[in-house]
């Protein structure tokens, strides 16, 4: 087969290569017990050490990419003991161009990428995996890529992307995977971060349906070891040929520990106890047109900080961004959502002028 491009390869790999992820059948009985996990007590015993399992690449990125701040420059062309892992690291969120595998060898390329990585994340740019920079690479994130990708269907699935807006309506059904067994403590926590989002646009219409009739879907998953980082969800967008209607999926990583609001006290970034509003937050945005943000105080910003770990509120930046998207969409072009009718352009009218408000 020949390798799709950079971006949506690694959406494949999260999709595919984990065949578990869409044995739905299979996942049942592991994301139950998830989920049956998230009260206070279970949670309470992982703060006082009980560590979750870490994926296979862990210890060869994380034990063999040391820090030395002794060591002037990476030697070009020499052998660097967890420089693939690295390489693919950095090509799963855009920053260096896919390859068929890794090797250890320094190259000028992944030097490059390093430095638009720490560039990016307004870290000092020195060029080597120093403490800082690897700090921030061990944290959670999303698996959407940073940037160099694009809106474009493999095998029937694209990433989300700013500027591509894949509804053509205003109300949007989301749904939840039966199998997840999602709580209703959770399900209120998805219908506040939707709502956050309606209001901020002040013309999206989000309400609850069944998963198999709604526009975005959602669930847990056990997330594919092979992809390297710490991945707590991603979303993406579906063809459903022969129909022309586009579906979208939020997946969550189920073998985190998702905390409610109410949770906050226990949350960890560093363990793996996440807040699940903020991971909502996040995705919704995606698939609402909104690509990452390098701003940390933004909901798009693609880590989880550990100074930040209930993030829910929308930013300056975020809504200064929103006003952005929702008034080209709705203004002259307001046919690219669809909407023929007289009831419907008044109603993108009064819209228009919550838009101003805000
Ligand atoms: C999901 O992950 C858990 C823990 O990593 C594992 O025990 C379980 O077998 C996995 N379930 C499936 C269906 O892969
Ligand atoms: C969420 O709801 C489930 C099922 O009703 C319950 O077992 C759990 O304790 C609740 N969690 C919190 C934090 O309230
Ligand atoms: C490592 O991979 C690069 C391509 O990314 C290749 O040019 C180089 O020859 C490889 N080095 C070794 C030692 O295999
Ligand atoms: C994105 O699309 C542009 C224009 O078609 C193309 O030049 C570029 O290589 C694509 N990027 C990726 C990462 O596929
Ligand atoms: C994409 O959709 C077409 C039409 O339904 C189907 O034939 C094809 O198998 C799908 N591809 C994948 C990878 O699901
Ligand atoms: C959404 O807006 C309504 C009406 O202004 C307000 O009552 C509600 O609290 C808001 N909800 C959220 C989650 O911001
Ligand atoms: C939002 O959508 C729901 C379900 O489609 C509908 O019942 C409701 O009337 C809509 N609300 C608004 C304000 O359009
Ligand atoms: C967030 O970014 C600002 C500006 O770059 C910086 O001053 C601040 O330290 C950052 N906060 C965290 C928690 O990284």
């Amino acid at each position: 087969m020949k390798k799709p491009f950079l971006s949506a390869f690694l959406l494949l790999s999260l999709l595919l290569l984990d065949q578990s992820h869409f044995a739905k059948a299979g996942i049942g009985s592991s994301v139950a017990s998830w989920f049956k996990s998230l009260n206070s007590e279970k949670i309470i015993n992982y703060v006082k050490g009980k560590k979750a399992p870490k994926p296979e690449w862990d210890n060869e990125f994380y034990n063999y990419v040391k820090p030395d701040p002794k060591l002037p420059n990476l030697p070009l062309n020499k052998e660097r003991k967890g420089f693939a892992p690295l390489k693919e690291y950095l090509s799963n969120f855009g920053y260096l161009p896919s390859s068929d595998s890794y090797n250890n060898t320094v190259d000028q390329q992944t030097l490059s990428a390093i430095k638009t990585f720490q560039e990016s994340f307004d870290l000092p740019v020195t060029g080597d995996i120093d403490s800082r920079t690897l700090k921030l690479i061990k944290l959670p994130r999303c698996a959407v890529p940073d940037m160099d990708f694009n809106y474009s269907f493999t095998q029937n699935v694209s990433w989300p992307k700013a500027g591509h807006r894949w509804f053509r309506k205003r109300s949007l059904t989301y749904g939840f995977l039966p199998e997840s067994e999602v709580q209703p403590n959770a399900t209120r926590v998805f219908k506040t971060a939707f709502t956050r989002w309606a209001n901020a646009t002040g013309s999206l219409n989000l309400t609850e349906t069944t998963y198999d009739d709604a526009d975005i879907k959602i669930g847990f998953y056990n997330f594919s070891d092979s992809v390297v980082g710490d991945l707590y969800g991603f979303s993406f967008i579906t063809e459903n040929p022969p129909s022309d209607v586009l579906t979208a999926e939020i997946n969550l990583n189920g073998n985190m520990y998702w905390a409610l609001p109410s949770e906050k006290e226990f949350l960890s970034a560093e363990d793996g106890i996440l807040d699940l509003e903020s991971a909502a937050m996040h995705q919704i945005g995606h698939l609402l047109g909104f690509d990452h943000s390098f701003k940390n105080d933004s909901v798009m910003y693609p880590y989880i900080l550990p100074s930040q770990e209930r993030k829910v509120e929308l930013s300056i930046s975020d809504k200064n961004n929103i006003r952005k998207q929702f008034a080209n969409a709705d203004s002259a072009n307001g046919g690219c959502l669809g909407v023929p009718s007289i009831t419907t352009l008044l109603l993108s009218l009064g819209f228009a002028c919550m838009l101003l408000m805000c």
